[in-house]
């Protein structure tokens, strides 16, 4: 599979859904939101980007299957899937807040090949598959330099779910504003992963994340330098629900306060 030569079809995908976002947004309005669940917000918006997503990229690589987030493709089991989230960032985009995202994974057996995050306010593309090095608008980009929590910025996401996580959550959020430069909300899990890939901010953490919201940003934030694990460290971060990426050199420090985050087994 020639991955290098699927990059500018998968962007092409990505930005025609996001010209479809950005012009819906300009006259969307509060009526038009359904709900998913608590808080988790959805609209025809969401659906229909899906849909011009998942036509385009049937044409690029017909093999491939789907995991997709607004499921409005069969969700059959191949070798290739092609994870989609066509809006990430949906409660930003209702509220008219300006990050949020189409992110396109392409994965062989599990393990994201391809990725590609669209960022629409501000047109900026981020594109990596694996070996290749990570792009921002076609430029090469790498995660920052910052080897101390005391010189980093850090993102994180509320889950829509925090169940009996919300007070250790809490009081780890209450340490890394003591500790860092301080805390980001940015609402987008995909825009979260790129920030840390482009040097942004140094880590991003969160949990209760589905594969399409992390596919793409967690190649491109691995090809751009970054180390990605879950809570205790290790590899079970694409299905697992637990994202923790870094620049690197501050990962063991954080990983040692996230720790009490993970799960229970
Ligand atoms: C959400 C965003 C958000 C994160 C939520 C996700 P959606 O995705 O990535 O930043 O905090 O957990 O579900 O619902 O906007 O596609
Ligand atoms: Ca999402
Ligand atoms: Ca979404």
């Amino acid at each position: 599979m020639d991955l290098h030569s699927l990059i500018q079809p998968t962007v092409e995908a990505a930005k025609e859904a996001g010209t479809f976002i950005r012009q819906e947004r300009e006259h969307f309005h509060a009526g038009k939101v359904e709900h998913k669940g608590f808080n988790d917000l959805v609209s025809y918006v969401d659906k229909e980007a899906e849909k011009i997503i998942v036509k385009a990229l049937k044409l690029i690589f017909p093999e491939a299957g789907f995991i997709t987030e607004e499921q409005t493709v069969e969700q059959v089991d191949t070798p290739w899937k092609w994870i989609v989230d066509p809006l990430d960032g949906t409660t930003n985009f209702v509220h008219g807040v300006p990050s949020y995202a189409v992110s396109i994974g392409l994965a062989k057996d599990g393990v994201v090949m391809l990725g590609v995050v669209y960022e629409v306010g501000r047109d900026e593309c981020f594109t990596a598959y694996r070996g290749g090095g990570a792009y921002c608008n076609g430029k090469p980009i790498q995660v920052s330099e910052a080897d101390e929590l005391s010189k980093s910025l850090i993102a994180t996401g509320f889950p829509y779910h925090l169940g009996d996580r919300l007070e250790v959550h809490f009081d780890l959020l209450k340490d890394l504003v003591l500790s860092s430069h301080g805390l980001r909300r940015i609402g987008s899990a995909a825009v979260d992963l790129c920030y840390v890939a482009c040097g942004r901010v140094e880590a991003y953490f969160e949990y209760n994340l589905q594969s399409y919201d992390i596919a793409a940003g967690t190649l491109v934030l691995e090809e751009a330098g970054g180390q990605v694990s879950d809570f205790r460290g290790g590899s079970n971060f694409l299905f697992g629900g637990e994202v923790f990426g870094s620049n690197g050199k501050v990962h063991g420090v954080v990983l040692d306060k996230l720790k009490g985050l993970a799960a229970k087994k």
